[in-house]
């Protein structure tokens, strides 16, 4: 490099770097041996509590005008961040579904970041990596190599590229340029009704509107009914609109049911629709030797969308949509920029990876599913998915065996939905009784738990996505369930 002869030396210029690398080593050095600890302890912690008023009154501090010496802003995030957590990663943590990170995902986080590229694209080593993982997830589920992906947000946004893929091949104009009232026959997406709301925020967001999106009715296996949703094919048909796209479920959010996807596979290739399936809670039970034949015809789907945070146990946020018609995919969302040129070599040689989906700039979100896959291997992973299942069961046999608990749906992987009897409560006082031992058992730190409503049914909710639970957890859960419903009755 030929050096330039002018006065650079002279002028005052400020960097992010500190002057003295040893302080900030000091302060990283005390971070990691605290996260350490914090990890091996979890389990002595309450799963949450409320962050006192004091505490939340640090949140509301003016900005910032002036610095503050890193150990300091590292004691306060130690006093202020740290022993409030939203409790996910705690082995009694089973509200809504979320995976427990790991302590291997964390440390590619912060390597990720020191190494600082962006994913948007380039010739660099991490966007290999992000090719990588995705062929992995690829793998995993049983789709071939030629298919496309992309590593995103999470389970909302990869399903939202597949709906935008499929109504880009189904609506016979080119929507892109033209838009959606193009679309000679207004389009028609079916799903069961027992389908993640992430689909619908799609469906609105890519102007088909909530009316597009037709929910078909599931029965007591909340399953979609098949001749239910052919009926509703042949009348939409019939009434001048245009069927494009059936979305399996691999794993409701509310119970877990697995639809019947092979069958969803003829249906829609019958048809002529676009199979979506969500697989952000089960498609990943495809590498569960016990659980696999639970999600077969997964491997048919035109698209899937499946969540490495949640059963790999990413931290968050990593999410994974995998498109058979790679093409299709690409010419959604790719778009030639003079800004974004490609050559033949150098740093902006190969493909973009933002040409995949709505992000340009992207994260590194390939190394933390890297590197716990590289540390464990599948099978370690698909065993801890097949233990979840085994817990959820085991689970569901406590609750069947306490007169007092009930089974509100059926068990089939890891989601348990219960309820405390109420005898002589109508049901609006049922649903309190179950809230409040819901509430009790966050605010007493035992166990995090949610619920919801299932075809007009209230219950409690279990979800075991979590690799630190261990079934002792679940005894205790029932004991205390029964306990506080007991507590609660008393004091009424
Ligand atoms: C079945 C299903 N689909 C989609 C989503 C949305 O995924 P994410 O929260 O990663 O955006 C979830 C989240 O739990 C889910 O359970």
């Amino acid at each position: 490099m030929q050096t330039l002869p002018h006065r650079s030396a002279e002028v005052a210029e400020e960097t992010l770097d500190p002057g003295d690398w040893s302080d900030v080593q000091a302060v990283a050095r005390q971070a990691v041996d605290d996260a350490i600890g914090y990890l091996r302890d979890v389990r002595e912690r309450p799963v949450w509590r409320k962050i006192p008023d004091e505490m939340a009154r640090t949140f509301k501090a003016p900005l910032p005008r002036s610095p503050t010496p890193l150990p300091e802003v590292y004691r306060e995030v130690g006093e202020t961040v740290m022993p409030f957590p939203m409790g996910n990663i705690h082995p009694r943590f089973w509200a809504w579904y979320m995976g427990s990170s790991n302590f291997t995902g964390a440390l590619a986080d912060f390597l990720a970041a020191i190494q600082g590229s962006n994913l948007g694209g380039g010739n660099h080593a991490a966007a290999r990596m992000d090719e990588q993982v995705v062929n992995w997830c690829k793998e995993m589920i049983g789709f071939p190599a030629s298919t496309s992906g992309s590593l995103v947000s999470g389970g909302s946004m990869a399903n939202t590229i597949a709906l935008i893929v499929a109504r880009n091949v189904k609506a016979g104009v080119d929507v892109r340029e033209r838009g959606i009232a193009a679309i000679a026959r207004p389009l028609r997406f079916y799903a069961s009704d027992q389908l993640h709301s992430c689909h619908r925020k799609a469906i609105e967001a890519i102007g088909l509107g909530n009316g597009a999106l037709r929910r078909i009715p599931t029965g007591d296996d909340l399953r979609l009914d098949l001749a239910a949703l052919g009926a509703a094919i042949a009348h939409d048909r019939a009434a001048g609109f245009q069927p494009a796209c059936v979305i399996g479920n691999a794993g409701t959010v509310n119970s877990g049911a697995i639809d019947d996807l092979q069958a969803i596979a003829e249906l829609a290739a019958r048809e002529d629709l676009w199979f979506h399936v969500d697989g952000c809670i089960g498609a990943l039970i495809a590498v569960a030797p016990a659980n696999r034949h639970r999600v077969r015809g997964l491997e048919r789907a035109d698209s899937v969308a499946l969540d490495p945070h949640k059963w790999l146990h990413a931290p968050f946020e990593v999410g994974c949509v995998l498109v058979r018609d790679a093409a299709a995919h690409r010419a959604s969302f790719s778009v030639e920029q003079e800004y974004l040129g490609k050559t033949p070599r150098g740093l902006a040689a190969g493909d973009w990876l933002y040409e995949y989906g709505m992000q340009t700039s992207r994260g590194f979100r390939a190394l933390k599913v890297w590197m716990a896959l590289k540390q464990h291997g599948i099978e370690k992973f698909g065993r801890l998915i097949d233990q979840n299942i085994a817990q959820g069961h085991y689970l569901d046999g406590l609750i069947a065996a306490e007169p007092l608990l009930e089974i509100t749906a059926p068990t089939t992987i890891n989601i348990v939905c219960f309820r405390h009897l109420a005898p002589g409560l109508d049901d609006a006082a049922a649903r309190d009784l179950n809230v409040e031992i819901m509430m009790r058992l966050q605010e007493d730190g035992t166990a995090a738990i949610s619920d919801t409503t299932i075809h007009g049914r209230h219950c409690l909710r279990v979800a075991i996505n979590n690799h630190r639970t261990r079934r002792s957890d679940l005894d205790l859960l029932v004991r205390e369930v029964v306990r506080l419903g007991r507590e609660i009755a008393g004091g009424r």
